[in-house]
Order: structure tokens, then C-alpha cells, then sequence
């Protein structure tokens, strides 16, 4: 499978339009940084369940760390799937959920390291499940997680934050921690479904807690050109959110499932894959946009 190039511009112009109706650009691979930190912290967020949170934040963060930049990826739900994706045990040993409740724990000590060089982890498991219902009646409880990756946005360039599907608090906490969120849509029915409350969730967080946060684009995930309803869906998708659909797709391919049982990034499981070179894209991409250092 080829990375997907889209199809080729009108007649004399050989320029392929990418699938977003843009024409297709590569993205220059990113200088190397001389210095690093302090991290851009971006939440991955929709509310909607399955639609590429966890696989976009593990391969993200794998591309971002292939390019020398020091990724920390966060596990911001109790599935654990993040952790599990990057080969990480969370049985024993401490989680982020050790750290939202004891404000004086060091999050360095709960911080691994994965086999992908410059990339990290803060595992979680489903201890965070109970997280909520302890943090209701905290002082500043949508500011938790923010105060938690504090002590380490020095160390990183990027911190990606992996949510739960659902807008309660610990989504709340992301989107206070981060300076942007990055919202994955699957290329099917009902895509856009549930996702004016997303805007209006953010659009309060900006009002009430964090004036700063922006939107860094929308992601289109699991896209089959082969069928015209996936292509009527990223039609949808771009005539809602413009120039903020990123112009990297990611197409949809069984090498995914495939990379987490492995406990692997596609990036190292099947480099070669167009999968895996999407993903390297779509970390250009960010970088070229300024998202990323
Ligand atoms: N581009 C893709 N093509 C095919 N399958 C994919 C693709 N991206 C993700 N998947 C698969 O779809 C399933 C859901 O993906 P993922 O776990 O990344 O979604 P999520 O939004 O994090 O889900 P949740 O809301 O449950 O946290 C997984 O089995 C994953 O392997
Ligand atoms: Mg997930």
C-alpha cells in the first residue's frame, strides 16, 4: 500500500492533490534541536470512543522521537491502552493516578522509558478509573494534571496527552495542562456526531481556565479511498474545519491492531509500511505548523 497521495491535479498540472483537496506536500524532515524543552503539550482528545486517540498518540509520539525530539506521552486513561501500545507492564509500580492524588510525589518516579529512544511514558492503569470521584472535591481540581507535568515540561520537547473517551474531569485536566489539542475523526458515519460539544467543552476551558489552548487541527483517521463514504466524510470534515484538517490522512490498514499486540509502534514494527510513513508525515506536518518544536 502506498502512502496516500490522493489523485493527480487537473489536466497539465501534474501536482497530486492530497486527499484533503489540497495539493500534497511532503513536509521537510525537521532540523535537529541543539537544546530541548521547555514541551508543547498537546491533549489528543474526542469524546467518541475508537477513533484513533491512543494509536495516533503512540505513533505521533514515536515519529516526534525518530526526529530528536524527547516525547513524553501520557496515559490519561484507565483502559491503559497507551502503556500497553508501548510495551509498558502497569500491574505493579506506580501510575499518573499515584501522582493526581499526592500532589508530592515525584513525577519523574513514575515516568519509564520505552524501547523507542527519546521517547517516555507516565503508565496509568485502572486505578485512574477512581480518579474522578477523588478529585471532585480537591481545591483546583481541573489543574491537577497541569501541576504534574510541570515538574517535567523542562525535560521534553512535546508532551502528548492520550484521553478517555468522554469530557468529564480528567478531560477537563488534560485540556487546562495542554496549549493545544489535536482532535483524531474517523472516516465514518457519524464522525461529526458529539463533536460541537467537543468545540463548546474547549471553548470553556479557554473562557474559565486556560485562556491560551488552540485548536492544532483535526485528524482524519482510518480513511479508505476505495470507498466513496470515506471520501464523503473527509469532504464533511474539511468544509467544517477548513484549514484546520491536517493535510496527512491517515489511511485505514490492520497493521495498527497488528503494531499493539506487538506492543510496538508502527514506526518500528513495519517502518517501511505506508502506515508508518503517514504518521512520519503527519510529525512533519506539526512541526511545519509550529505545534511542535
Ligand atoms: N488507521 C487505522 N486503521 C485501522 N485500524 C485502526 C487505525 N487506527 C486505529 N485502529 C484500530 O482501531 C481501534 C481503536 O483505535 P484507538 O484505540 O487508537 O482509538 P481510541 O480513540 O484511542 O479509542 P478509545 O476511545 O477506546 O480510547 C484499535 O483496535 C486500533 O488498533
Ligand atoms: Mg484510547
Amino acid at each position: 500500500m502506498a502512502e496516500n497521495k490522493g489523485t493527480r491535479g487537473a489536466k497539465g498540472d501534474d501536482k497530486p492533490i492530497g486527499p484533503t483537496g489540497r495539493p500534497y506536500r511532503g513536509f521537510d524532515v525537521p532540523a535537529k534541536l541543539d537544546s530541548h524543552g521547555p514541551a508543547r503539550i498537546i491533549a489528543l482528545c474526542n469524546q467518541k470512543g475508537g477513533v484513533g486517540k491512543t494509536t495516533t498518540t503512540i505513533n505521533l509520539a514515536a515519529s516526534l522521537a525518530e526526529y530528536g525530539r524527547r516525547v513524553l506521552a501520557v496515559d490519561f486513561d484507565p483502559q491503559g491502552a497507551l502503556s500497553a501500545g508501548l510495551g509498558i507492564q502497569t500491574h505493579d509500580g506506580a501510575t499518573i493516578y499515584d501522582l493526581l492524588l499526592d500532589p508530592k510525589r515525584d513525577t519523574r518516579e513514575v515516568i519509564q522509558h520505552t524501547q523507542v529512544d527519546g521517547l517516555d511514558v507516565l503508565p496509568a492503569n485502572i486505578d485512574l478509573s477512581a480518579a474522578e470521584v477523588h478529585l471532585v472535591n480537591e481545591v483546583a481540581r481541573e489543574t491537577i494534571l497541569a501541576r504534574v507535568l510541570r515538574q517535567v515540561a523542562g525535560d521534553y520537547d512535546v508532551i502528548l496527552i492520550d484521553c478517555q473517551p468522554s469530557l468529564g474531569l480528567l478531560t477537563v485536566n488534560a485540556l487546562t495542562a495542554s496549549h493545544g489539542v489535536l482532535i483524531p475523526l474517523e472516516c465514518e458515519f457519524f464522525a461529526l456526531r458529539g463533536v460541537a460539544l467537543l468545540i463548546e467543552t474547549i471553548d470553556k476551558v479557554r473562557d474559565r481556565l486556560n485562556p491560551a489552548i488552540k485548536l492544532d487541527g483535526v485528524l482524519a483517521t482510518m480513511y479508505d479511498p476505495r470507498t466513496l463514504h470515506s471520501r464523503e466524510v473527509l469532504e464533511r470534515v474539511v468544509e467544517a474545519f477548513g484549514d484546520d484538517v491536517l493535510e496527512t490522512v491517515i489511511g485505514r490498514t490492520v497493521k495498527f491492531p497488528d503494531a499493539s499486540v506487538a506492543g510496538m509502534p508502527i514506526t518500528e514494527f513495519a517502518p517501511e509500511h505506508a502506515a508508518a510513513q503517514a504518521y512520519l508525515r503527519l510529525a512533519r506536518e506539526l512541526v511545519s505548523r509550529g505545534a511542535v518544536a
